[in-house]
């Protein structure tokens, strides 16, 4: 990275610290969601407890901790560690996305000061996880019946490879090689069966939970299928990258290399990224989520890589590109996207969940968490979750 880059990372870095004192402060007693018209965070404790996006906002408030160990980020983020505890006691709100829940609250909790009952916490959440392992077509389940007469029991979605490190990081500290091995099961045959030969990726694929046999993909939460819905093709690019961290397998290098390859390919030269790389130039919903996600896969992937050619393993002319790609993401985000006011709550202003919602361009916390995670990449000033 550059002088001019430095600066401009360590700039933004400011501006996020001195909204974010204001944002922490308001929000006490709370964790947020999406922020509404009046720039307030909506509140999900309470009935909104078992939504996948919980974690962010505590994860988010261990990075703000982590850059200035000022109280009030480490009491918001053990104050969402705790009311995350009624979870376990709902079998349906625990689907497939413990990773995304408890890594970035139980588990950093536990990794920064070592408490008995966060260890637990993270220990419950991978068991469960492992849990929804089908071994007849080795994948991890997503989700539990929505009661809408789908049936989703042989569904698995790319987004879970994000939630695999959970299992590696159980491995680990039970010195049990069962939570690794289904991890990488699952990212098998993730590899084999959501990346597509171009390098794009596929949001849901549907096997046959019987005979493991691949039956179909859905479009899910991109535009339909056959398409490359962003923030899926960010969760695979960062997901088999993370994989790659944690097994240290080439082949799932390989796989976050070939899907970032096609990222950098599509990423328009505004640099904001759309809902999905094959809607129609006249939509032009953005998701600062997905370029958010790809910024902190492509600034690991780089780091990975350079780890390998300093052992002179090859890789090294992907890396300039990779980092010059996320750079670019997040200037475009900085600029266009985010909103620094401290009166305001939300810092990214245009996300999207999914291209058939009927609601574009609205703040959603993972966007901020993901944000802040990347310049923090930038600034060294990041704690390592995943
Ligand atoms: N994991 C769900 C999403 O990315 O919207």
């Amino acid at each position: 990275m550059g002088e001019l880059e430095r600066e401009w990372a360590s700039e933004v870095a400011q501006k996020i610290m001195k909204k974010e004192r204001a944002v922490a402060r308001r929000n006490v007693g709370r964790i947020p969601y999406t922020a509404g018209a009046d720039h307030r965070f909506n509140d999900q404790v309470g009935g909104g407890i078992g939504w996948w996006t919980n974690g962010f906002w505590g994860g988010m408030e261990w990075q703000l901790w982590n850059a200035c160990h000022e109280d009030v980020f480490r009491e918001n983020a053990i104050f969402t560690e705790e009311q995350m505890d009624a979870v376990f006691m709902d079998y349906n709100a625990m689907d497939h996305d413990s990773g995304f829940r408890w890594l970035p609250t139980a588990v950093a909790n536990f990794r920064l000061f070592g408490g008995r009952k966060s260890r637990n916490r993270g220990l419950l959440a991978a068991a469960n996880l492992a849990g929804r392992f089908n071994g007849n077509g080795n994948f991890i389940r997503a989700w539990n019946d929505w009661g809408d007469g789908r049936d989703t029991t042989g569904w698995a979605i790319i987004d879970c490879m994000m939630n695999l490190p959970l299992l590696y990081w159980a491995s680990k500290e039970l010195g049990d090689p069962r939570f690794r091995r289904i991890a990488m099961a699952h990212a098998d045959t993730a590899a084999k069966s959501f990346i597509r030969e171009d390098g794009s990726v596929r949001h849901i694929v549907e096997f046959n939970p019987e005979t493991g046999e691949y039956l179909r993909e859905h479009g899910g939460q991109g535009m339909g299928e056959g398409s490359s819905w962003t923030r899926g093709q960010s969760w695979a690019l960062y997901g088999f990258t993370l994989s790659f961290h944690h097994a240290r397998e080439k082949r799932y290098l390989d796989v976050a290399c070939k899907v970032a390859d096609a990222f950098v390919k599509s990423v328009p030269k505004s640099g904001l990224i759309p809902v999905d790389f094959d809607q129609p130039d006249e939509v032009k919903w953005q998701d600062g989520t997905a370029a958010a996600i790809a910024a902190c896969g492509l600034l690991t992937l780089a780091d990975e890589l350079e780890g390998m050619a300093a052992e002179k393993q090859g890789g090294e002319e992907r890396i300039p590109s990779y980092r010059q790609t996320a750079i670019k993401l997040l200037r475009a985000l900085d600029e266009k996207n985010c909103d620094y006011d401290p009166e305001h709550d939300e810092l990214l202003t245009k996300c999207s969940a999914a291209y058939h919602d009927g609601k574009h361009d609205f703040p959603i916390i993972y966007g901020d968490y993901y944000f802040i995670e990347a310049i923090w990449k930038l600034t060294g000033q990041e704690l390592f979750l995943w």
